[in-house]
């Protein structure tokens, strides 16, 4: 954890705290400490009758489920016994009520066109869909694959698929070719939606093109038909017999395709995200535990209220948009926002153009969308009305505090409450998050656990440890909302999560420390994952992109603190043959960069390429990775170097630097 030795400093200096706004309080759903303290005492000491008692009241079931939950965590069911559909219970069952007229999505694409779905008009298109997924054989278990802009048919596409207890696996649509193969051949997907393209800055991003790049020459071999939607309107191949336009296959489409009642564990969709190795792994999230938690930690957390335009500004493609943009907010009934594109097109005004128009009530972002809002300056912010504003939400990274600080003033007017939201995709929904209108906030801090979340912070041993000791963070108790296995390979599941403390806590892979007041900081990762512009990648991952390529003989890859992404990817590279200089060197690097785009994806792209004759090596041969994070960071090192095997490669590398 030494390479977050900046970012602990700089937290532990925060003292400003940020009580709730009484107007806020005054109409919140939660709006005592009190009350908090009851919900979240209850949760802990008896959570079957904390979440059997809101599973009742809260959600829709086709039939009564026998138990809570069953087992011991890892392998906690529950609500066993359950019959239950998301589809309904995003959707139809708002249709009983006044809601059935109310809008649920709200979207605009980037070159400024907009579409409004009500709850009824969504429910329709997804009834048809999901008789077009009959159609097409797909059947509840099979897993279809979703690679696609962030359009209404993608959500559409969801719970069409959730419908007919079809799996849905969402791939983000800055993936390669190669990411698309893989995850089709992990999951083994029957059936791959998509568009023609995205607008992303005004270009097209060739989604179609790239679907057919990772089915070529039996890629994919377990995919039998392509659907294809029209967004862009640019030229595409269509296969015969397997790709399919969406528009033909709807038009003859009845809208009167029933839920499926589905078993609460039947598996609602995979999202894979990367780990400490290569291979991504396949988080499996099932029904009725995953409604339940995002709609309740979505109510809890966005206060929602029945007027409330709601916008997630982040891509369906991760598990922030499937829980918050998608499934959260409708199963709420809440007016979900959706938009398609980049916050800096046609300029950097956009999102708030968009808060502006659609008198958006609360925002959710990033910070690394943040840091950018900074860099891009006040006017952008200043030239739009953002008084409709209630609540603000961060989310993906540890937000740093003068971030947050502008955020609360340039675009909350000192009036709108944070909420720092941290959680992962394996949590399926927010765990620790201030309550808006009960917790005062301190820039840079998560605050406090949900109700149903235990966490602790313990040593490497698994001791729990005092306040203000920096640690690991762990679950202690299961809760409705979590991953169940990684899909295929139960026993990396319970390797990956449980294994480090014996089958007794969850272990979510980052390093925190309690304060005083009971307050969590996160620092960040503590294993090899990386987080670049709240996205999460395996520096091994990348690691295996460069190796792959034909000139490299080793390859050693660490994240260095960036400006506006938050981490960095900086590559140490031994060629195979000599090093190459000037012209040849640069021509080199861009090589590489380009071969990790291929292998990965955009989002992957390296920062920076630095050729090496040797790594840092501990005398067993392990990289010595603390060592060249530090290179990276341009921080002299400040840890014990005797182990190195070889000084001079030390030495050589910071040179490289300065070169
Ligand atoms: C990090 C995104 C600090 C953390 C929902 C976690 C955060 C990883 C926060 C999960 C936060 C997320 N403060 N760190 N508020 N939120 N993280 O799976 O390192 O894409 O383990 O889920 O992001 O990333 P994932």
């Amino acid at each position: 954890m030494s390479d977050n030795s900046n970012a602990i400093e700089s937290v532990l200096t925060e003292t400003r705290k940020f009580p709730p706004p009484a107007e806020f309080t005054k109409h919140a759903m939660i709006s005592s400490e009190q009350q908090y303290e009851e919900m979240w005492n209850r949760a802990k000491d008896d959570p079957a009758g904390f979440w059997g008692d809101i599973a009742q009241n809260e959600l829709d079931w086709f039939q009564m489920y026998d138990s809570v939950m069953e087992g011991d965590m890892p392998e906690t069911k529950w609500f066993t016994g359950g019959k239950i559909n998301a589809s309904y219970n995003c959707l139809d069952r708002h249709l009983l009520t006044w809601r059935k007229n109310k809008a649920a999505i709200i979207w605009e694409g980037e070159p400024g066109d907009t579409r409004t779905l009500t709850y009824q008009q969504l429910h329709h298109e997804v009834c048809k869909f999901a008789s077009v997924l009959d159609k097409l054989g797909i059947e509840a278990g099979d897993r279809v694959t979703l690679y696609m802009p962030m359009v209404p048919e993608l959500a559409i596409a969801m719970l069409a698929c959730a419908r007919v207890g079809a799996t849905h696996s969402i791939i983000f649509g800055g993936f390669s070719a190669d990411a698309i193969r893989d995850r089709n051949n992990d999951a083994q997907s029957k059936l791959v939606i998509t568009a023609d393209g995205g607008w992303r800055r005004g270009k097209e991003i060739p989604l179609k093109a790239t679907v057919d790049d990772a089915l070529a020459d039996g890629k994919s071999p377990s995919v039998e038909k392509v659907v294809v939607v029209r967004r862009t309107g640019g030229d595409v191949s269509m296969e015969d017999g397997r790709d399919l336009w969406w528009h033909d296959l709807m038009e003859d489409a009845v809208a009167d395709r029933e839920c499926t009642h589905l078993d609460s564990e039947h598996p609602l969709f995979i999202l894979y995200t990367s780990g400490s190795t290569g291979k991504p792994k396949g988080v499996l999230h099932t029904t009725a535990g995953y409604l339940l938690g995002t709609m309740m930690t979505s109510r809890w957390v966005f206060d929602f209220k029945d007027e409330d335009t709601y916008w997630c500004t982040a891509d369906i493609g991760w598990i922030t948009g499937h829980s918050y943009i998608v499934y959260g907010p409708l199963a709420n009934g809440v007016t979900t926002m959706m938009y398609e594109g980049a916050p800096n097109w046609p300029d950097e005004g956009r999102f708030w153009d968009i808060v502006e128009k659609h008198k958006v009530n609360t925002f959710y972002t990033a910070p690394t969308a943040i840091r950018a809002f900074i860099k891009w300056g006040d006017n952008w912010p200043q030239q739009h009305d953002l008084s409709s504003l209630r609540l603000l939400g961060t989310v993906g990274e540890p937000i740093n505090p003068e971030a947050w600080m502008w955020y609360h003033k340039t675009i909350g007017a000192e009036k709108c409450p944070i909420v720092d939201t941290w959680w992962q995709t394996e949590t399926g929904g927010i765990m620790l998050s201030p309550l808006p209108g009960v917790t005062a906030t301190k820039p840079g801090s998560c605050t406090k656990p949900l109700p149903g979340v235990v966490p602790a912070i313990v040593s490497e041993q698994g001791e729990p440890l005092e306040a203000n000791q920096g640690g690991l963070l762990v679950m202690t108790q299961p809760w409705p909302h979590m991953l169940r296995t990684l899909y295929g390979d139960h026993d990396r599941f319970i390797e990956t999560y449980f294994s480090k403390f014996d089958g007794k806590y969850y272990f979510a892979g980052d390093g925190a420390r309690r304060d005083e007041d009971g307050y969590y900081w996160v620092m960040g990762r503590v294993d090899d994952v990386i987080n670049v512009s709240g996205h999460r990648l395996s520096t091994m991952e990348v690691e295996s992109a460069l190796v792959s390529h034909e000139s490299v003989a080793e390859a050693a890859v660490v994240g260095f603190p960036h400006d506006l992404k938050g981490e960095g990817i900086c590559c140490f590279v031994i060629p195979k043959g000599e090093i190459a200089t000037g012209d040849a060197l640069e021509a080199a690097q861009k090589e590489l960069i380009a071969h990790v785009r291929q292998q990965i994806g955009a989002l992957a792209t390296p920062d920076q390429i630095r050729f090496t004759a040797a790594l840092p090596k501990t005398r067993s041969g392990k990289i010595m990775r603390r060592l060249l994070r530090d290179i990276a960071a341009g921080r002299e090192s400040a840890g014990d170097t005797t182990t190195l095997e070889d000084y001079s490669v030390l030495a050589s590398l910071r040179e490289s630097d300065e070169g």
